[in-house]
């Protein structure tokens, strides 16, 4: 029998690779929500799913992802975020399921000289951060059976992400300026899925609850990044971008605060899960194969 999953927050980008990934929807009998059919600060709407469907895994895919926002949406960021997974946990214990949730390298702020691991103090610097953190202490606190994903930086096919407003810049600008003294690891949606089937497959699943940072190896910072999408990118026709100019995050006015270091230490989930992880560039050139197929623009 099919391990039976209900994902919500379906239509955001990492719920969408979900939805529309072959050997995840094959492997498993998959119920997607978005926030129109199941919104998770409303825990009747959470109950009568739960009790009609009996999941294994519930995946949450939901959250209060504008950083920016967040600063002046503190309660609303704080409800979907905080309060929200609150009754996800209870409710895991209720029905008995394995919740599945995402939390973000943005619970650390302060340095240690190296890459965060999963039990180093939190301290985030900014509303989005810090309601994460609390999310994450709900689960911790009332849910039996979970997996907490720390990701970052994350980017794929669906939605608005930095790889994606790069590409787009290339075709309509000549220079640009990007941040250079921001330190992290980008995070493919796609990855995430592809190891996420692994570890819900994997036969000692139940002694391995826990915390687990989920990136890719190696950092980088966000110049890095786009001078690796140019260096594909400048080739083609399409491309009008020159110059890309690394510049300090004082360059930008930000509302929110971003830690200048938030590389997460992926050890342990390769350890316990027995993965392989490969370098940031490896998924981001993958991803860059993938765009390439869909514009045919050689
Ligand atoms: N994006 C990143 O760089 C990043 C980094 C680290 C961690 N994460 C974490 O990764 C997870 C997935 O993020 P993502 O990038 O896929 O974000 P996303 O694209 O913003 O998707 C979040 C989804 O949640 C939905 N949602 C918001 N409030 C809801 C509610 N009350 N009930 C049901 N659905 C609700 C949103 O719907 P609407 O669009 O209608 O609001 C949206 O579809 C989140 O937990 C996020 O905190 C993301």
């Amino acid at each position: 029998m099919k391990k039976k999953i209900i994902i919500l927050g379906a239509s955001g980008q990492l719920g969408k690779e979900f939805k529309y990934n072959k050997e995840f929807i094959k492997s498993f009998s998959c119920s997607f929500y978005d926030r129109n059919e199941i919104d998770i600060s409303k825990i009747s709407e959470l109950e009568n799913i739960f009790k009609n469907e009996c999941p294994q895994f519930v995946i949450n895919c939901a959250a209060y992802t504008d950083v920016e926002k967040a600063e002046s949406e503190k309660d609303k960021a704080n409800s979907v975020n905080n309060l929200s997974v609150k009754n996800l946990a209870m409710l895991s214990k209720k029905y008995n399921f394995t919740i599945i949730h995402f939390s973000t390298d943005y619970v650390f702020s302060k340095l240690y000289g190296r890459p965060f691991t999963e039990t180093d103090k939190k301290s985030p610097i900014n509303i989005y951060g810090e309601t994460k953190h609390l999310g994450e202490e709900q689960i911790v606190k009332f849910a039996e059976k979970f997996l907490i994903f720390r990701i970052s930086w994350v980017y794929g096919e669906w939605g608005k992400n930095f790889p994606k407003t790069i590409i787009s810049l290339s075709r309509s600008k000549k220079k640009i300026d990007v941040v250079s003294d921001q330190i992290g690891s980008p995070t493919s949606t796609l990855m995430i899925v592809c190891l996420i089937h692994r570890i819900i497959s994997s036969p000692n699943l139940d002694k391995n609850y826990g915390i687990y940072n989920l990136t890719p190896s190696g950092q980088c910072s966000w110049f890095d990044i786009s001078e690796l999408i140019h260096k594909r990118l400048r080739s083609k026709k399409s491309c009008k971008l020159e110059t890309i100019s690394p510049v300090n995050s004082d360059a930008f006015e930000t509302i929110a605060k971003r830690p200048s270091y938030s590389v997460l230490d992926n050890s342990l989930i390769k350890k316990t899960f027995n993965l392989d992880i490969k370098d940031w560039s490896f998924y981001l050139n993958h991803f860059l194969d993938k765009v390439d197929e869909q514009y045919h623009d050689k």
